[in-house]
């Protein structure tokens, strides 16, 4: 894993394959399409591209319910097309890095389909059977709704944390490891950068699978408790570094949530089980109640919060090794929907809140399209979204008593979806991205917001973010930019979001203002030369104070 730390000075990229670029004009997304665009990433100063998941499956979960680990979806082309994808890559210094689900596979994978056939089969093993007659074996609610059992129709019940058609990996079992680790080494072979590793804190599962008191009206209990990083993960995880990625080198992105920062070190610390890990203790604050529909919208709270979840996050993570940051990916809507209100959304706003997370220390990964300030988009009802868990949403708020109009409101909020729009290249038709019909309608916007535009505007949001990356990587402030030291600054100023990144003598302040208006305050340091800003002229100073400009963000030596 990992054999220098060089990976800790570069950028990352997320790409949803389904709605980067269609190649072959059938509507969606394809890998000769991202293979087309590498020019694009590389422009931009990408040294690693995350792709979501692009082998067999139903879709069920738009490819994270996986039916051949082996194949490519015909959907995004051929194993051919994924060679061709590496090794264009590896010609413009970027690698691939590819999504592993291991907690789970589809119920279309021929393990699945052998254990149905055969409950005396090695393959029923490599699953969650249990006979528990009439009702489920335990009252575990699923993370998209429901129960986490399904019934098959000789009686036995199997486990799912996520959809039904997503039945549980039983890690338990020593020849399904050894089937994943081998899997996992045929794709190292080919030459990949390394894997962001889905929903990896749930493959330990409490053993006795008992009943939770209920937290709910459904009579059903979360599923984190008894399945997220429960106690003896941690031996499984190290036999899966040991087998697989420790023989390469290659980075490991943990898609870890639950992992208490009392255990870091376990998890990304020196001898851990991953490179780094997502942690989602900030990006998430928006989500809380039961459902989308009572969540808050931005702004109901407090910007302090958002401060003080990041910096805790930040310290803790320094302390024992290297963070991921992130505002965005494809399981949340548009970062300024869950931090600007509607009326201040703009490429301003956009670049402050870029500012914001990519000089944080930790490798950053831009989403596709953030790079152009995408916003939310609008979906007019339910029949226009694809995403299993946004239908579950818009149902309970249904159920819950709110009318059609009401439920796609918070659609609208907080569907993934909205970050699932096909990528806009262009002002043209479909923007680009398809000579055919687009599985998802097209953001209204691409006509203003869009990569060719935006590339020849000095102002635009994705010309911002070629200025983000070539500072970071510039080797005047890469060391204190990448893995120097972070501390927060101006905590008495609830309304800002700012620190200091430093490698021995170089010292470099990020401010970021989400105040909408003027505002005063002490800098408390001493501003040398201006880096980068999303103004002309982001602050003025006056007597021992600075009035910083609304939704200013700036970095500067200090
Ligand atoms: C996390 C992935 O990011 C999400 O898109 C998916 O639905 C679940 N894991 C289940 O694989």
């Amino acid at each position: 894993m990992n054999k220098n730390d060089s990976w800790k000075q570069k950028i990352a990229y997320q790409i949803y394959p389904r709605s980067f670029m269609d190649a072959n004009g059938d509507g969606v997304g394809d890998l000769k399409g991202i293979t087309s665009k590498l020019d694009y990433l590389k422009d931009l100063g990408v040294d690693y591209v995350w792709i979501c998941p692009v082998y067999a499956s139903p879709m069920d979960d738009g490819g994270y319910d996986i039916s051949d680990y082996y194949s490519i979806n015909p959907m995004f082309g051929t194993m051919e097309d994924m060679d061709e994808l590496i090794a264009e890559a590896g010609k413009r210094g970027i690698k691939i890095i590819m999504d592993l689900v291991l907690n789970h596979c589809s119920d279309e994978h021929a393990w699945f389909k052998k254990a149905l056939a055969d409950p005396n089969s090695e393959e029923a093993g490599y699953f969650w059977f249990r006979d528990s007659g009439e009702n489920p074996p335990n009252n575990w609610r699923s993370m998209f709704g429901g129960p986490a059992w399904e019934r098959v129709p000789d009686g036995r019940w199997y486990m799912h944390l996520f959809s039904k058609k997503q039945p549980d990996l039983n890690w338990e079992n020593p020849k399904l490891r050894e089937k994943l680790y081998e899997m996992i080494r045929w794709w190292l072979d080919k030459g990949l950068g390394g894997f962001r590793i889905d929903a990896i804190t749930h493959i330990k599962k409490e053993p006795t699978l008992s009943s939770l008191p209920a937290d709910g009206p459904d009579g059903m209990v979360d599923c984190f408790a008894p399945t997220r990083n429960y106690p003896g993960i941690g031996k499984l995880l190290t036999e899966l570094r040991e087998q697989t990625f420790d023989k390469y080198d290659c980075i490991t992105v943990a898609e870890a949530a639950g992992v208490p920062y009392d255990q870091l070190g376990d998890y990304i610390g020196e001898n851990g089980y991953f490179s780094t890990l997502f942690d989602f203790t900030y990006s998430e604050l928006y989500v809380h109640g039961h459902t989308w529909y009572t969540c808050k919208k931005a702004w109901e709270w407090p910007i302090s919060l958002l401060r003080d979840k990041m910096f805790a996050s930040q310290l803790e993570t320094q302390k024992i090794g290297f963070g991921a940051v992130y505002f965005e990916n494809h399981d949340y809507p548009r970062a300024c929907e869950k931090f600007i209100p509607h009326e201040y959304q703009s490429p301003l706003t956009q670049k402050m809140l870029g500012t914001l997370f990519f000089f944080l220390r930790g490798i950053p990964f831009i989403y596709q399209g953030e790079e152009l300030g995408m916003t939310n988009t609008v979906f007019e009802s339910i029949d226009a979204v694809d995403d299993i868990s946004t239908k579950n949403h818009y149902r309970i708020a249904i159920n819950d008593g709110l009318t059609p109009e009401e439920a796609i409101k918070a659609v609208n909020r907080y569907s993934r979806d909205n970050g699932r729009v096909p990528f806009p290249w262009t002002p043209g038709k479909n923007g680009g991205f398809t000579v055919g019909k687009p599985w998802m309608k097209p953001h209204p916007d691409y006509i203003e917001f869009n990569a060719e535009d935006e590339a020849k505007d000095q102002n635009s949001v994705l010309n911002y973010y070629k200025k983000m990356v070539a500072l970071r990587k510039s080797e005047e402030y890469v060391g204190a930019l990448s893995t120097g030291d972070i501390s927060p600054i101006m905590l008495d100023y609830p309304d800002v979001i700012a620190y200091v990144r430093s490698a021995g003598e170089k010292k470099v302040a990020v401010i970021c203002s989400f105040s909408p208006y003027p505002l005063n305050a002490k800098l408390g340091f001493d501003p040398q030369k201006l880096l980068l800003a999303n103004y002309e002229t982001p602050f003025e100073l006056r007597g021992g104070k600075a009035v910083i400009a609304p939704f200013a963000a700036f970095v500067c030596e200090i």
